[in-house]
């Protein structure tokens, strides 16, 4: 499976962050210790590369970043990049709120072999535009991988504007932005000032069909880690009338997928879906239980087979891991 082994300097196979279905990938972990699983990592790494998902993004919210250890965060990185090196490309989320620290994930993730970073606007701190220009200009002129910025208001408490994006995007290695504002309007705007090549992804799943008609790249999404397949089939070709049918079936899970925090209901679905345990880790928790019925309905909306519900009660309680299930790719 990976082309990259043959090369003996990992970096020699980089590959370019892309448009298309890029997944905000989930981190495994065990029900009960809430250790990462590596195994089911991989295998959840592999059904991605066989259902044609156009890249990989590890170590973000989604896969819970910040509660990873140094350690741990390597070995995620290790794995993504052992499974997908050489055939789709793997982006590290490498940001927090102090530039030095930003800076060194940034360099272990390009010694690990990433083929580009994920970076939020610091969070919580709300630097004015022109200290987030100077963060982004530091990060970038030290670590040697493309650069996508990520925008998220809502979780940072700071806006990354069109202008400071455009001002950003004249660095070589700036290469993009995920834009979760919720405001597709925002499309057309950063095109006209950021130009044809910059990539720009949608981190709205329930926005991310018409954000790529209107003129983006892709979508950095959640429903992507249980319907893979349908997500790349549908941003490939947005308008289509196809594709406006898979959007209708993937609504739900668009919607129900945050219902809680991020990644809360999508490790539980992944869960439902035999993919894996449900550990998750504190601050967060398992999905509350008035909203399984939801989950549930939404996979089934989707197409993706759930498990019975003695199961789901075993791996929530971690007195046993859920039956394997033959990853075949087929379902989503
Ligand atoms: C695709 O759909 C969007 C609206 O969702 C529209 O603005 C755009 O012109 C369409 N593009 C084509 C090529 O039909």
């Amino acid at each position: 499976m990976r082309v990259g082994a043959l090369l003996a300097c990992p970096l020699a196979a980089a590959l370019a962050p892309c448009g298309g279905s890029n997944v905000a990938l989930v981190t495994p972990m065990v029900a009960g210790s809430n250790a990462v699983d590596y195994g089911a990592l991989r295998s959840l790494l592999e059904w991605h590369v066989e259902c044609g998902t156009a890249g990989v993004v590890a170590l973000g919210t989604t896969g819970e970043a910040s509660t990873l250890s140094g350690e741990e965060r390597d070995e995620v990185l290790r794995t993504a990049v052992d499974v997908c090196g050489g055939v789709v490309p793997v982006v590290a989320g490498t940001g927090t709120i102090d530039t030095e620290r930003a800076i060194a994930m940034g360099r272990r993730a390009a010694e690990l072999g990433a083929d580009g970073t994920l970076v939020v606007t610091p969070y919580y701190v709300k630097p004015p535009q022109a200290a987030l220009v100077a963060h982004f200009n530091a990060i970038a002129d030290a670590v040697d991988l493309p650069m996508i910025l990520y925008n998220v208001p809502g979780r940072t408490g700071v806006d990354l504007l069109p202008a400071t994006v455009a001002e950003l995007a004249r660095h070589d290695r700036i290469v993009g932005i995920k834009e979760a504002t919720g405001d597709n309007a925002r499309v057309a705007v950063l095109r006209e000032q950021c130009g044809d090549d910059f990539l720009l992804y949608s981190g709205e799943d329930a926005m991310g069909r018409e954000f790529v008609a209107l003129g983006g790249d892709g979508v950095i999404s959640v429903t992507a880690n249980v319907a893979p397949r349908d997500m790349q089939t549908m941003l490939a070709n947005p308008n289509k009338s196809s594709s406006i049918k898979i959007d209708a079936k993937l609504r739900a899970l668009h919607e129900k997928l945050f219902v809680q925090a991020n990644p809360i209901p999508v490790k539980w679905a992944l869960h439902r879906a035999g993919r894996m345990g449900a550990g998750i880790r504190s601050p967060l928790a398992a999905l509350e239980p008035q909203f399984h019925e939801d989950i549930d309905d939404a996979l089934r909306l989707a197409d993706v087979d759930v498990a019975p519900a003695a199961e789901q009660d075993a791996g929530a309680n971690g007195v046993a891991a859920p039956p394997a299930r033959a990853v075949s790719g087929a379902s989503a």
